[in-house]
């Protein structure tokens, strides 16, 4: 009999995916969940439904350091956000992808299967790693078989395949953001009801008093906080705790998919969002204009990328040099308030600093006003010869 090796989350789609792979294409399927920051009972259950459906073997493979030091901080260096989204779902996708591809080349499989459907991205995100990486054959039994969710609840009910109790939304998870879709949530004039969030308090219960923290950067990476050098796994959870608490990191959108569709999204991402507009304003002291301006090209492009699933696109890797060249500066603290899902940044420093407190101050005399007569006199003279010949009557 011929070998899988599936990626598995122990959801809905991968869990009807092992039935599927062992009836309709009489394969021995073996199982792997790669963790990348989900919950204990999203690594726990994966195991328990895996054996329970009889899979070969079943692997847990722990990515969430390697997930937060090559995937997450290269992200926040970035600022990376499409359309409104700090990338979560799309940014473990190719890591997911790479550990899959490693095991079925050490378990000689045949081919590699997930569970997406062909209406959403992550089709396109695991095949073109797995292409890029390995030749084996890609299966996906759920898009193959065109299966609706209910389809697929039904199947699952006849087969006797045990399936989470969340069942009702489509939800993703990882250490850097938690995204729901699915169910009433397909009503975009359908409020996204208060049982769907798990990371983060409404604003009515976030905590009644403002929290103050001081992150620390170094090349554009956070390393600590209020004083305290942390390790990048406690510090991001940490991060999605306290901004969590007050309220800050939902984020509810309508988001254009690599095929055009537009979806309703939820996420909840709150330490994506004090990480991120923390950087933002220590890059606002420490980097040029011509920098800044560039960099946020830099931002559009690369989550494009990394949405679309091109991480092995040249262009990333050459975007992820100029950046970490741009991030040597980007070292310093910035001083948050966080309260009632508002997140106010209270100050900044940087030994790279390129803001005079000095030169602009209005008190200084050093720099002679005087000299910028000219200078402005001429300010603007397309401008003015385009107001005065053009406009004349
Ligand atoms: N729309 C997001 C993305 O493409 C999240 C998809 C997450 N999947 C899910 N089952 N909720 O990255």
């Amino acid at each position: 009999m011929k070998k899988v090796v599936l990626a598995f989350s122990g959801g809905l789609d991968t869990s009807v995916c092992i039935k599927l792979l062992e009836e309709n294409y009489e394969m021995e399927v073996i199982t792997a969940c790669v963790d990348v920051g989900q919950p204990q009972e999203e690594i726990e259950r994966p195991t328990a439904v895996a054996y329970k459906m009889g899979a070969l073997k079943h692997y847990t493979i722990d990515a969430k350091e390697e997930f937060a030091e090559e995937f997450v901080f290269r992200a926040i260096k970035a600022n990376a956000i499409y359309e409104g989204y700090p990338l979560s779902t799309a940014l473990a996708r190719p890591l997911i992808a790479m550990k899959i591809v490693e095991l079925a080349k050490k378990e000689g499989a045949d081919a590699i299967a997930h569970g997406c459907t062909g209406k959403g991205n992550d089709q396109f995100r695991f095949e073109a790693i797995i292409r890029a990486m390995s030749d084996v054959d890609v299966i996906a039994p759920i898009r193959d078989l065109n299966l609706t969710r209910s389809e697929e609840i039904d199947y699952a009910e006849d087969h006797g395949i045990p399936l989470p109790s969340d069942k009702q939304y489509s939800i993703d998870e990882n250490l850097w953001g938690r995204s729901i879709e699915g169910d009433i949530l397909e009503d975009p004039m359908t409020e996204t009801p208060e049982e769907a969030f798990n990371w983060t308090r409404s604003t009515d219960d976030a905590l009644d008093e403002a929290q103050i923290l001081e992150i620390e950067f170094e090349k554009g990476i956070p390393v600590g906080l209020n004083n305290e050098k942390m390790e990048p796994l406690d510090l991001i959870g940490k991060c999605n705790q306290i901004a969590g608490l007050n309220g800050i990191g939902r984020i509810d959108i309508i988001e254009d998919r690599i095929i055009g569709l537009k979806s309703r999204e939820n996420y909840e991402v709150p330490a994506a969002i004090l990480l991120i507009t923390a950087h933002k304003a220590l890059e606002q002291l420490t980097l040029t204009r011509s920098e800044l301006k560039f960099a946020s090209y830099v931002t559009e492009v690369y989550s494009e990328l990394i949405y679309d699933g091109l991480w092995h696109d040249p262009l990333r890797e050459d975007l992820d040099a100029l950046t970490d060249n741009m991030q040597k500066r980007v070292t310093g603290t910035v001083k948050v308030r966080l309260h009632k899902g508002n997140l106010r940044i209270l100050g900044r420093k940087s030994p790279y600093s390129l803001y005079s407190e000095e030169t602009v101050s209005f008190e200084d005399k050093g720099m002679d006003q005087r000299e910028m007569t000219g200078m402005v006199k001429n300010y603007g003279i397309q401008a003015a010869s385009y107001n005065k010949i053009c406009k004349k009557d």
